[in-house]
């Protein structure tokens, strides 16, 4: 039998990312663009990219309608008598290119994106436009009107959970009153990824949603440079999406540094220590709660007693590399800093050990998994944001 094509298997080891139960080759995705982005468009950027968001679609009578009006106003739009039968020719296209594909739909009812799942099947991910300002799709109780009734928001996520897919919100930040309260009903509805506009917020919002849940989280605008790029991987991002710079140069550039970056490192989207400012993954990184730093109120938000950090640490790196250390400040690599924080003690038990730098910060990255996960099952509302 043949196994995964090597490729597809360095991606895997490199980015650990599965989306849609396929391996994501590159964590760069292309964001829709009504009117521009389709299979060819994103076929034509196959090499650097990893995800592909094609429409948005207006898949329904008040939707296909809104979508009318927006040409008539001079707007590019994708309008098709039968909007399903064209996103199934599209989605077909994508077939083997290596893309992990996305729908970005335009609905009026969840009535809507269940007949669209249920007819194009699970091959797919169906991202619900929560995003798209413009009035008539507004008025079509679409786009940005679902950041405002967000019972309906939800029930569209359950109802295209029902259909068995995955399911991408895209969201404009700064819209809703409170986006860490929005993005804990879009996680506790059921959605797999939830894809920011992060207008002008920048990467603190980044971490705000990265501490409200534990979905693949998808920074968008404005990802046009690698050190942009970084600050939203630094603070929670699991995937960055360009949209109007999807150049082929800049995702060439990006892909490549992206690369070089991971392979140097072993984490690409290893978090700041917590007292620079990393969200909650960060803990992977900190000490035993043994003096006056951001560890202790952030236990608090958490409602973590100090001893139970300690023994859930100490049973999530029992018998992996990250136990032994006791060359190290706390005994144990499990309380060792970051990869970028030099120090001779550490270096010097993974030598001992044999583990590579890159090794030890992708052990990290299973660390802070284990955490992510305990924190959003036990604690399931963690007061972090
Ligand atoms: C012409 C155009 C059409 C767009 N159409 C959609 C759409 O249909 N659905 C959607 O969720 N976002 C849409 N967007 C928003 C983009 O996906 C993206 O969120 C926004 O442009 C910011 O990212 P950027 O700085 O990479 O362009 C559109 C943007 C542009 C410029
Ligand atoms: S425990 Fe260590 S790494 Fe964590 S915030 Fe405190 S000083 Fe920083
Ligand atoms: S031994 Fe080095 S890496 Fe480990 S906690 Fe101490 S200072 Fe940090």
């Amino acid at each position: 039998m043949d196994g995964p094509p090597m490729e597809t298997m360095r991606s895997f080891e490199r980015y650990n990312l599965l989306l849609n139960g396929h391996v994501v080759r590159s964590p760069l995705a292309l964001s829709a663009m009504a009117g521009i982005v389709d299979a060819e468009y994103a076929l034509a950027r196959a090499s650097h990219i990893g995800v592909a968001f094609l429409g948005g679609f207006s898949i329904d009578g008040p939707t296909m309608e809104a979508s009318r009006d927006l040409e008539r106003s001079g707007r590019g739009e994708f309008l098709f008598d039968d909007p399903v039968e064209e996103m199934s020719r599209q989605v077909s296209m994508m077939e083997g290119s290596g893309i992990v594909c996305g729908l970005n739909l335009r609905g009026s009812s969840h009535e809507s994106f269940a007949a669209a799942a249920s007819q194009i099947g699970d091959n797919v991910i169906y991202e619900i436009d929560a995003h798209c300002r413009q009035a008539p799709l507004v008025e079509a109780h679409s786009g940005e009107y679902l950041l405002a009734h967000t019972d309906l928001l939800a029930e569209e996520i359950k109802a295209l959970k029902r259909e068995d897919v995955s399911v991408s919100v895209k969201i404009r930040a700064g819209i809703s009153s409170d986006d860490c309260l929005l993005a804990k009903k879009i996680w506790q509805a059921g959605a797999d990824i939830i894809h920011v506009d992060l207008m002008d917020f920048g990467y603190q919002k980044v971490r705000q949603i990265r501490n409200s849940c534990p979905l693949v989280l998808i920074a968008n605008n404005s990802m046009n440079t690698f050190d942009r790029v970084r600050d939203m991987f630094s603070h929670g991002a699991d995937l960055v999406s360009l949209a109007r710079g999807a150049e082929v140069h800049t995702l060439a550039g990006l892909d490549a540094a992206i690369e070089r970056y991971t392979d140097e490192h072993g984490w690409y989207n290893a978090p700041k220590q917590l007292c620079r400012g990393g969200d909650i993954r960060a803990l992977a990184f900190c000490c035993m709660p043994v003096k006056n730093c951001p560890l202790l109120p952030m236990l608090d938000r958490l409602g973590l007693s100090r001893e139970e950090y300690l023994s859930f640490k100490q049973r999530a790196v029992a018998g992996t590399p990250l136990e032994p250390g006791a060359q190290t400040c706390f005994g144990s690599l499990a309380w060792c800093c970051k990869d970028s924080s030099p120090c001779m003690f550490r270096e010097m038990t993974l030598a001992q050990y044999g583990l590579s730098n890159q090794e030890y910060m992708r052990q990290k990255k299973q660390l802070a998994d284990k955490i992510v996960q305990h924190l959003f099952s036990k604690h399931a509302e963690p007061h972090t944001c």
